[in-house]
């Protein structure tokens, strides 16, 4: 049972309003059906209690969300948007019940606008199709998520996910032009537009990406594309030491003069996890730390001499060993290890802590120096990896299943492992968001006049609070309430 709340709840003349908006196909009260589409990625005993919608709606249109919405504003009954369910912080778990809404029959290309380099979609559509389809095209989407095979355009954009491709293309929202958005009462707008420039008025669609769903329902999204590069590889490279590593990431642009679409970490501990999980083994594979560096041009001769470049600065730097993997099968192989971790770790491990930490870039070898002192003290260990080009790490600290009282302890070691990213200058969250999950830690990273502005911001665009509650903006555990 959700406890009593400021909202309205759905009661069977809501259904019936739903089913009248949607057709009686578009509807589920049914509680096991609602129970899967609930959650997320993160597991649910992470939770103080298990979280369910009252009902769950697959709209087909526009029309669809925007009705849907002018009923739940008028009823004060909260809507919580959901793509794939692949996110990584709770951020489309209804904490409040109400109106689930999943987007997975809004799921068409609309269109391939090859003149001006752009594709409109349905968020409903998944990330691996929209790459797919612009590659039709000769074109490049570059939008590299880890879960791309699997999440939905729309939660991308809602949690502005950042994944493998960021330090040369940047995060999900570098690629959004326009947003088709509907209001919590009902009002349909577009943020944007087929535009490489626009200072005409506040960047609306920047305001929406990673707002994760609080401020208003995308329904169309404009994604700019890019002229596919012809030629690619990415280079495997095993250092001694996971500080050799991390120190060897800025001499790639000072030194190399190169600017690679990835540069990705994955420690000894994460690999050993993905390879158990997909049964595979990389080379060196006993190495600290494996980077994945990917290089991409359209002249081969100019890949190749960067490959040269970097491998051999590398091997200056103090690498074991330089791979080259220029086929399909070989490239495939490596970047299925590198996406696989963060399921192997949950695989594995029962008692984690998984956090997407970013700092400047020169900072990361600090972080990590802290990370293994963290480890010592409150005898855990750490996988990290992650984006290091990006100073974006996964840290992932896990106890011994059979560990009595890990939660405490973990909770423990995160705030001092939140306390040195602050003195870093660093934040709480680069890709994953905040969601339920890390809510409480808001006030650690954003100070009080930024808070305020963000719940006056909030109330802007939905003073009845029923967008995604509970997220992002600071609220009532009880109530909902995020006004005054
Ligand atoms: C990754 C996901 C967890 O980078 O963000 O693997
Ligand atoms: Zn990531």
């Amino acid at each position: 049972m959700n406890e009593p709340t400021r909202f309205g709840t759905v009661t069977p003349e809501v259904v019936e309003r739903l089913s009248a908006i949607l057709g009686a196909g578009g509807v589920s009260v049914d509680g096991e059906k609602i129970a899967v589409y609930s959650r997320d990625e993160v597991a649910e005993r992470f939770w103080d209690r298990p979280y369910r919608a009252e009902v769950l709606v697959f709209p087909e249109s526009t029309r669809h969300v925007s009705e849907i919405l002018r009923m739940a504003n008028e009823r004060r009954i909260p809507v919580t948007p959901r793509g794939a369910g692949t996110g990584l912080s709770g951020g489309a778990v209804p904490a409040f019940g109400g109106i689930l809404v999943s987007f997975e029959r809004m799921n068409r290309i609309l269109e391939l606008d090859t003149e001006n380099l752009c594709m409109t979609v349905e968020p409903g559509v998944i990330t691996a199709e929209i790459t797919r389809a612009a590659r039709k095209a000769g074109l490049l989407y570059a939008g590299d998520p880890c879960s791309g095979d699997a999440s939905f355009i729309g939660g991308n954009v809602a949690e502005n996910a950042g994944g493998n491709k960021v330090i040369k293309y940047g995060p999900t929202g570098s690629s959004v032009l326009a947003l088709e958005v509907v209001l919590a009462d009902g009002s349909v707008t577009w943020f944007g537009g087929k535009r490489r420039k626009d200072v005409t008025g506040y960047d609306f669609v920047h305001l929406m990406v990673g707002s994760e769903g609080t401020l208003g329902i995308i329904t169309k999204i404009v994604l700019k594309l890019l002229p596919l590069p012809a030629f690619g590889v990415d280079l495997l490279i095993p250092f001694p030491t996971v500080e050799a590593a991390i120190r060897f990431v800025p001499r790639i642009a000072l030194e190399g003069r190169v600017t690679p679409a990835s540069i990705e970490l994955v420690d000894h501990h994460s690999l050993s996890q993905a390879e158990k999980f997909l049964n595979t083994r990389l080379p060196f594979d006993q190495a600290a730390a494996h980077l994945i560096v990917q290089l991409e041009g359209n002249d081969r001769e100019v890949v190749a001499d960067e490959t040269e470049r970097v491998g051999k600065l590398a091997l200056e730097k103090g690498a074991l060993e330089v791979f080259v993997a220029d086929n399909r099968s070989s490239r495939d192989k490596l970047w299925k290890a590198r996406k696989s971790v963060a399921e192997a770790i949950m695989a594995y491990y029962q008692n984690y802590a998984k956090e997407d930490l970013v700092v400047p870039t020169d900072r990361v070898p600090d972080l990590l120096f802290a990370v293994d002192a963290l480890c010592r003290k409150w005898r855990m260990e750490a996988a990290n990896y992650g984006h290091v080009g990006d100073g974006n790490i996964h840290v992932n600290l896990l106890m011994a299943d059979d560990r009595p009282h890990w939660h405490e302890d973990m909770e423990q070691a995160r705030q001092e492992l939140y306390e040195t990213v602050r003195q870093l200058g660093g934040t709480l969250s680069g890709e994953h968001g905040i969601g339920l999950k890390r809510k409480a830690y808001l006030p650690q990273f954003l100070d009080a006049p930024q808070l305020e502005l963000m719940r006056r911001v909030k109330l802007a665009f939905d003073p009845n609070g029923i967008l995604n509650p509970g997220k992002l903006v600071f609220w009532d555990k009880k109530t909902g309430e995020a006004g005054a």
